[in-house]
């Protein structure tokens, strides 16, 4: 045996990652896939990669020194588990099973339970980059024991983005944390790109500017604090022309955003928490929305403001956008990082915060400039309760605050759909606010169905004798 490390699963994920490991120091790197063409296609491929074939599970833990280490890198799913039971069954324990789909962090969490019983180590790791990520160094966020760390940190680490000397891989907690982590980062990237969306919209429609001049707005912005990878692509998508028609690309391509589920996830598992995850829930539905053409089709009919939306000030309004967008954005990371406390809280994981906001500095989709900002938060203060309330987002929503309603009022006026920039609104104005109408809610929950409330004046549970005399007594908790 001569490989540190195995991967399974060559389609262009699993290749790029293979040819990421054998291109750095020290890893060589055996790889099988079920259909040898994929195999034989890579080896003839890439002969620098010196890639050990092999052609069944047998073979590969064989090529593999001891403690085995094997990547999956296979779409999530059924087939994760497949490839799981015939590694288990070539592998001993102590050796290390490394999931790099976007797994369901509880299929992660189920997983790590059943194959740990054998001996052997499973880590459910997220994986973000897309193919170039993979093949140049990807920001990677593994769970699992503290044992596979050991093997696994130096190879990860090997290959991972670096961001300000750097590596982009930190043991996020064990079992599923790698995996959950991913998910929330795919669901910040939901609402980052909606709300990069909103602000083209509105731009758009607001301002009469072309696809490619309003390229040239965003490619000013990725020069300041909003700089992204987001950003970035998003003035190479405005600035595409369609080869066929010499429209811009963005006109023709069909408005029915798709989904592979993680967005979905990131708000299911943060409704199970009770973590308002406003702005990326949007996001999620804004896809939704857009994804039911007979719907749209029908509700055309309805009816939208007289007058047509134009500013006045063009530069003006452009600037209110910019600000809106970046408050909103802090928004959804304030909310996507609460989701990762309550969830590290709820499955008992040590998550540092600080050192994700870091793994995400680059190497992964929603890779940006002020993840520095984050970071520097965490530093100062491990337990801050709401990243957003952090002195640099103070200071950033104090510039931002007056834009950003300024924004999301044109935009309603002008019926606009703006679901992301309004939805972070009213969450920073909901958690700010000294005191909620939920008062009112406690009081109707306890008129029709006695579920009673808490007072603010003294301690203890009550209850209002609704459809008797109305006088307040003494009662049982019930939430
Ligand atoms: C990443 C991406 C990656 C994938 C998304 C796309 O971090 O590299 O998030 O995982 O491109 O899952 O998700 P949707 O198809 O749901 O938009």
């Amino acid at each position: 045996a001569t490989a540190n490390i195995g991967v399974v699963g060559l389609a262009v994920m699993g290749s790029n990652l293979a040819r990421n490991l054998a291109s750095r120091e020290g890893n060589t790197v055996a790889v099988y896939n079920r259909s040898r063409e994929k195999t034989d296609t890579l080896i003839a491929e890439h002969p620098e990669a010196g890639f050990i074939p092999t052609y069944d599970y047998t073979e590969f833990a064989a090529a593999l020194t001891k403690p085995r280490t094997a990547i999956i890198m296979v779409k999530a799913g059924t087939g994760t588990d497949a490839v799981i039971n015939e590694l288990v069954n070539v592998f001993e324990p102590g050796d290390i099973i490394v999931d790099g789909g976007n797994a369901l962090f509880t299929d992660t969490i189920r997983r790590e339970k059943a194959v740990r019983e054998t001996g052997i180590n499973f880590v459910g790791a997220g994986i973000s980059g897309g193919e170039e990520g993979a093949l140049h160094g990807p920001s990677i966020m593994p769970g699992g024991s503290d044992e596979s760390w050991v093997t696994l940190g130096p190879i990860l680490k090997s290959i991972a983005a670096v961001a300000e000397g750097e590596p982009c891989v930190t043991h996020v907690g064990h079992d599923g944390a790698g995996h959950f982590v991913k998910m929330v980062h795919n669901g910040i990237e939901y609402a980052d790109m909606q709300l990069i969306a909103e602000a083209y919209d509105l731009i758009r429609r607001g301002t009469g500017k072309s696809p490619a001049e309003i390229a040239d707005v965003f490619a000013e912005w990725n020069t300041g604090e909003l700089e992204s990878y987001l950003i970035e692509i998003t003035a190479e998508v405005l600035r595409q022309v369609d080869g066929e028609t010499g429209k811009p690309l963005v006109d023709v391509i069909l408005d029915q955003a798709g989904a592979k589920g993680t967005g979905a996830w990131t708000v299911q598992t943060a409704l199970s928490l009770g973590v308002p995850v406003s702005g990326i829930a949007e996001a999620t539905f804004a896809r939704s929305l857009s994804s039911h053409p007979e719907q749209r089709a029908v509700a055309a009919e309805l009816p939208g403001p007289q007058e047509a939306f134009q500013v006045d000030d063009v530069d003006a309004f452009i600037e209110d956008v910019r600000l809106a967008l970046f408050a909103s954005k802090i928004v959804a990371y304030s909310q996507g990082f609460d989701e990762i406390r309550a969830g590290a809280a709820e499955y008992g994981w040590n998550i540092d915060l600080g050192a994700i906001a870091k793994i995400w500095r680059a190497g992964c989709i929603i890779r940006a400039q002020f993840l520095n900002r984050l970071s520097d938060a965490y530093a100062a203060t491990p337990d801050l309760p709401v990243l957003m309330t952090a002195p640099y987002f103070v200071e950033v929503f104090e510039r931002a605050q007056a834009a950003w309603r300024r924004v999301v009022v044109a935009a309603a006026q002008a019926g606009i759909p703006s679901p992301a920039f309004s939805s972070s609104l009213a969450y920073f104005d909901g958690i700010r606010a000294d005191r909620l109408p939920a008062a009112l809610v406690q009081g109707q929950r306890d008129f029709f169905g006695a579920h009673t409330y808490k007072r603010i004046d003294k301690p203890g549970t009550f209850h209002t004798l609704w459809s008797g005399d109305r006088t307040e007594i003494e009662a049982e908790d019930t939430h």
